[in-house]
C-alpha cells in the first residue's frame, strides 16, 4: 500500500511525464511545419515515449492500491525562434524532469518505500539518455548554424533516430 506522501508524488511525477508528452508534440507540431521532417519524426516519437513514461507511473500507483489522478496539463510553448532553441527547451524539460524523479527517488528512500525505488530506477537511467541526446542535439545544432546542408545532414540523422529500437 502507497502512503500518501508517495502517492501524493507519484501522482505529480505521472502528471509531469504527461505534461512532457504534450509539450513535445507542440515541438513537433513546430518542426512539422517546416520541411524536411525528420526532427519532427524524432520529436513525435519523444512525445509518444513521454505518454509511455506517464502510464508506467500510472501502473505503479494502481498496482500499489493508490488511484492515479489526472490533472489540467498547461498549455505549452509552441512558438519558437529556431530548431536549435526547441532541442534547448528539450533540454531544459528533461533537466527538470530529472531533478523530479531525484527528488521522488529521495522521497521514496526516505519512506522506505523499496517497491517505488526500484520502479524508479529505470526513470533515473532514462534520465541520463535523454539528457544525454538533448546535450548532442543542441551541440550539434550549434555546429551547423544557419548551414542549410548541415541541417539537412542533422535531418535525416534525427529521422533515422525516430525509427531506431528503444527500450522507451
Ligand atoms: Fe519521461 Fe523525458 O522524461
Amino acid at each position: 500500500m502507497l502512503k500518501p506522501e508517495i502517492e501524493s508524488a507519484l501522482n505529480d511525477q505521472f502528471n509531469m511525464e504527461q505534461s512532457a508528452s504534450h509539450g513535445y508534440l507542440a515541438m513537433t507540431a513546430y518542426l512539422d511545419a517546416r520541411n524536411p521532417n525528420g526532427f519532427a519524426a524524432f520529436m513525435r516519437r519523444q512525445a509518444d515515449e513521454e505518454r509511455v513514461h506517464a502510464l508506467k507511473i500510472f501502473d505503479h500507483i494502481s498496482e500499489r492500491g493508490g488511484t492515479p489522478k489526472l490533472m489540467a496539463i498547461e498549455a505549452p510553448e509552441q512558438d519558437f525562434d529556431s530548431v536549435k532553441a526547441v532541442f534547448e527547451a528539450a533540454r531544459d524539460r528533461e533537466g527538470d524532469n530529472t531533478r523530479s524523479i531525484h527528488a521522488l527517488f529521495k522521497l521514496a528512500r526516505d519512506h522506505d518505500d523499496y517497491p517505488t525505488q526500484t520502479m524508479l530506477q529505470w526513470f533515473i537511467e532514462e534520465q541520463v539518455e535523454e539528457e544525454a541526446w538533448c546535450d548532442e542535439a543542441v551541440d550539434l545544432l550549434t555546429m551547423a548554424g544557419d548551414s542549410s546542408s548541415a541541417l539537412l545532414m542533422l535531418d535525416q540523422k534525427y529521422g533515422g533516430l525516430a525509427t531506431a529500437p528503444t527500450d522507451e
